[in-house]
């Protein structure tokens, strides 16, 4: 039985590579997209999913458009990394079908009603908004979560577009807070992870190789996305975060981690967004997240390469 997944996403060159390597594994069901103000806005975030769900032969699976804005401060955008359109890099086929009308929010809210408790995981790559909105909205779905597995944050690495906070939880720390307060089983994806999943020439370039046009389309979707961390870090490539959110519930087994207190700053100005990982159990707060610590780069790869290859 296909474990059933939402993803929650702003896509994105890394969104579109995670939604492309979930849409080529058997054992997830991807249920819906459900966009979210982050990368760039919500509306242009549900098209590049549509154009990404045309690329992988999948215009079946259904687009929702979710939250607009973050629930306290203005929406910011990362053009600077992503491009203007979100999802430079490649020419990309229009979206053959309609956004769904029901807004994101309910439709997670619904979705977790009418299956069995437990049965649905929340994969979630961009601010947390609509996660956050959905718990104050409906609380009743915390117990129906299976998981969230989020890409956001980072303690050894601190922050990319603070000193101390990763974009996804800066841009919405207050749908973070909730989140990580709720009692929902979260896994995080933090930049301690995907900061050594890094783009090299050499893999592109497998992905240019690939034969398909997934490859291709993924090959110049990096070879866009990896210049803003290249000149930043001066790495050779660039970090693919979310696409690891995908990899641990394919392959667990690549990533290291342990059960911690994670708590998100909301007051200060400094320090917003901040994941205070109690990475060594000094605070005797209650261990709310499985936190991810470091993962095997190789392995990862090898596994985007052979299930990206199944796809067209
Ligand atoms: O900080 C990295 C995260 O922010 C990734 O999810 C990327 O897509 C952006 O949303
Ligand atoms: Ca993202």
């Amino acid at each position: 039985m296909a474990r059933k997944i939402i993803i929650d996403t702003d896509p994105g060159q890394d969104d579109a590579v995670a939604i492309l390597l979930a849409l080529g594994s058997p054992e997830l069901e991807v249920l819906a997209l459900v966009a979210v103000a982050g990368n760039v806005r919500v509306t242009q975030n549900a098209h590049n999913a549509m154009q990404i769900l045309e690329v992988a032969g999948r215009p079946d699976v259904p687009v929702y458009i979710g939250c607009e804005r973050p629930m306290r401060h203005p929406l910011i955008t990362a053009e600077y990394v992503h491009g203007s359109s979100g999802l430079d890099g490649p020419t990309l086929p229009e979206p053959t079908t309609p956004f769904q009308t029901q807004h994101g929010v309910d439709y997670i809210i619904d979705t977790l009603m009418a299956h069995e408790p437990g049965t649905i995981t929340l994969c979630c790559l961009g601010p947390l908004t609509n996660i956050g909105m959905a718990i104050v909205k409906a609380p009743q779905i915390v117990s129906r979560i299976k998981e969230i597995v989020l890409m956001g944050g980072g303690c050894f690495e601190g922050g990319n577009i603070t000193p101390a906070a990763e974009f996804n939880i800066y841009v919405d720390p207050e749908a973070a807070d909730l989140v990580f307060r709720s009692g929902v089983p979260i896994t995080q994806v933090p930049l301690d992870v995907s900061h050594s999943m890094l783009t090299t020439k050499a893999r592109v370039q497998r992905f240019h190789d690939m034969g398909n046009r997934v490859g291709t389309v993924t090959a110049e979707m990096l070879e866009f996305f990896e210049r803003f961390d290249e000149q930043k870090y001066g790495w050779e490539g660039g970090p693919l975060h979310d696409p690891c959110v995908i990899a641990y519930l394919l392959k667990p087994e690549l990533f290291k981690g342990r059960h911690i207190n994670v708590a998100i700053e909301t007051a200060s100005e400094l320090t917003r967004g901040m994941t205070v990982a109690d990475y060594w159990g000094v605070t005797g707060r209650a261990k709310n997240v499985n936190y991810l610590r470091s993962g095997d780069s190789d392995g990862f790869y090898a596994l985007l390469f052979e299930r990206l290859a199944r796809l067209p």
